[in-house]
């Protein structure tokens, strides 16, 4: 079955960018909006830190808008860590910086939610840092392409195309109207400011200012971009980095996003799979075989097309639609261990005309509108589509181009090798650990092969699951590698393929407290510590979808 949902989003990205660009000479403007944070923390060259959330700290870190024009205006960066509680003895190994993706992921947040599990995963040595990058989240100034929070609200997020007959056209034609915002938002000149180069360079900073030279880091999603960025910029600054679920950076920056959805199908094929086997009674929506359940899916996404069901929960309501129903099995493949049992519940519940646990997949509290006050929510789409469409090459299309590009991904795998440039070997200071899923539904495996090449001395480790990034599935055997990585630097041979512990469905959630549950998932008893801090990163943590 065609895959619309995963097609809106990339389309959608690309109508965005196309507009964006499309404003002429590209002055975005930029919101310096106020966080609630900048009441709080003040800005320095020096990271000095404040307690908050619960056991983390949090500082701003100032840093030139343009580094080649050190006393022109200042950036102020977002920063936050999980302190290691070895800090000042022989045990401490310094900080490790996280990326969660996007462009335009918080990484505040994901360490806010996620902090002390990496901390467990990895070990006590190390400080557990992210920032929000220039231009997003609470980092200073910020990105925001409409007036107030109410504004964007209305304008509403998306389009699918296929839900209505004009939906190609609608996405095209809404992404005029966001660049126009953006170009109307536009007295500061700072938007050109905001791109993967200029954030390479911030992660320097906060190395440094950690006390460090050389940098320890790990990267999801786009955040592969970031560090391959900077392990051109700066290869002898390199201690340790942990690319993982790698974006393919040169089709990244000439801004095709062509290559995301070649592993796609393979993802929604483990549901069928992984649903049959899991039978009846852990799979609610089995039938007996994979094809009758692919088939079962396509007659409810008619149904659903035709007859939208509505619901109310206690804390939103609204409906499952077509548009719905496609964002919702989009999610569930990015994160097929933590969402295809709730996707297998909400799916059978659907067809009784229930639409409650589907529509939770995807559930966000009602928007509420403060009036008056300009404190937006941490994370908003429009830092990442500044930073994609600044380092990006630019597009221009019309509509009718955007229908050709469209059929492009939909024959994704012709796309390609024609468009290898050669490119400048980079010699890392340390050897790069590329980490890939064998089913990974946006960034396929392709992706991390061909980018170690650039970048001798790497290895690619696959882990053979579905998924996006390798912390959607538990496997103790990749985190062992990564673990072993950051502490002595060791790699794991090449052609490595590390298995996940346990299916899909289980009936239980691996890495419940109850050791008999892991017994019988096969996990060593030792490595419980593991499964658990893993178990808990899925609940807590997700890499953003890109838009
Ligand atoms: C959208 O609809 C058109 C025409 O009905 C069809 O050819 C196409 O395959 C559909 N696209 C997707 C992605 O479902
Ligand atoms: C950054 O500063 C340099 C030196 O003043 C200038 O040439 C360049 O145009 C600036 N870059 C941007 C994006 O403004
Ligand atoms: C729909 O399903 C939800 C979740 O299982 C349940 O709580 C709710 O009572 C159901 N609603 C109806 C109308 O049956
Ligand atoms: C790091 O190396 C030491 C010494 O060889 C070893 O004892 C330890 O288990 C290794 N640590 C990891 C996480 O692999």
């Amino acid at each position: 079955m065609q895959f619309p949902s995963l097609l809106f989003t990339m389309v959608n990205n690309k109508a965005f960018i196309s507009f964006v660009l499309l404003g002429a000479s590209l002055v975005v403007n930029v919101l310096a909006q106020q966080s609630s944070q900048d009441n709080v923390l003040e800005t320095s060259t020096k990271l000095k830190w404040t307690d908050c959330y619960t056991q983390l700290q949090c500082a701003r870190l100032q840093v030139p808008l343009n580094y080649s024009d050190p006393d022109g205006g200042t950036a102020s960066i977002a920063v936050i860590r999980f302190p290691s509680p070895l800090a000042g003895t022989d045990d401490y190994k310094g900080p490790i910086l996280f990326n969660p993706g996007g462009p335009g992921g918080s990484g505040v947040q994901m360490i806010a939610d996620g902090g002390a599990a990496f901390s467990e995963l990895l070990g006590a040595n190390f400080d557990i840092v992210s920032f929000d990058p220039r231009g997003v989240g609470f980092s200073t100034p910020r990105v925001s392409f409409f007036d107030t929070e109410a504004q964007r609200q209305f304008f509403g997020s998306f389009d699918v195309i296929n839900a209505t007959s004009d939906g190609l056209a609608r996405i095209w034609a809404r992404a005029q109207i966001t660049g126009a915002l953006a170009a109307r938002h536009n007295q500061h000149n700072v938007l050109e400011h905001f791109n993967t180069e200029n954030t390479a360079r911030d992660m320097l900073r906060i190395v440094e200012a950690h006390g460090q030279r050389n940098i320890q880091y790990w990267g999801f999603s786009y955040g592969t971009v970031l560090g391959a960025t900077f392990a051109s910029l700066f290869p002898d600054r390199i201690s340790r980095l942990v690319l993982d679920g790698v974006v393919d950076a040169e089709d990244y920056y000439a801004t095709l996003w062509s290559k995301n959805l070649l592993d796609a199908d393979k993802t929604l094929q483990i549901f069928f799979d992984d649903c049959f086997k899991g039978g009846p009674d852990l799979c609610p929506f089995y039938e007996p075989s994979p094809q009758a359940i692919s088939r079962k899916l396509d007659d409810l996404t008619r149904a659903t097309f035709l007859r939208p069901v509505p619901v109310l929960t206690g804390i939103s309501y609204g409906l499952v639609d077509y548009a719905r129903l496609q964002m919702s099995i989009f999610q569930s493949l990015w994160s097929p261990y933590a969402l295809f049992p709730q996707l297998a519940q909400g799916l059978a519940d659907l067809i009784n005309g229930n639409g409650t646990t589907l529509y939770q997949i995807m559930e966000q509290p009602l928007f509420d509108c403060s009036c008056g006050t300009p404190t937006p929510p941490t994370i908003i789409a429009d830092g990442g589509i500044a930073i994609s469409c600044t380092d990006g090459q630019e597009v221009r299309d019309t509509v009718d181009e955007l229908e050709l590009y469209l059929q492009g991904l939909l024959r994704d795998s012709q796309w390609g090798e024609g468009m290898a440039k050669a490119r400048k070997e980079t010699f890392p200071s340390h050897p790069i650990l590329w980490i890939g899923n064998t089913a990974d539904p946006a960034t396929p495996i392709a992706g991390a092969r061909k980018m170690a090449q650039g970048f001798p001395g790497s290895v690619v480790l696959a882990q053979d699951s579905p998924g996006h990034c390798s912390i959607a599935a538990p496997s103790v055997c990749t985190s062992k590698f990564v673990r072993a990585y950051f502490m002595n630097g060791t790699l794991p041979d090449e052609g490595v393929v590390c298995p996940v512990d346990g299916p899909i469905f289980t009936g239980q959630s691996v890495g419940a407290a109850d050791p008999s549950v892991r017994r019988a998932l096969g996990v060593d008893e030792k490595d419980g510590d593991i499964v658990q801090a893993l178990a808990r990163l899925r609940r807590s943590f997700r890499v953003p979808l890109p838009f």
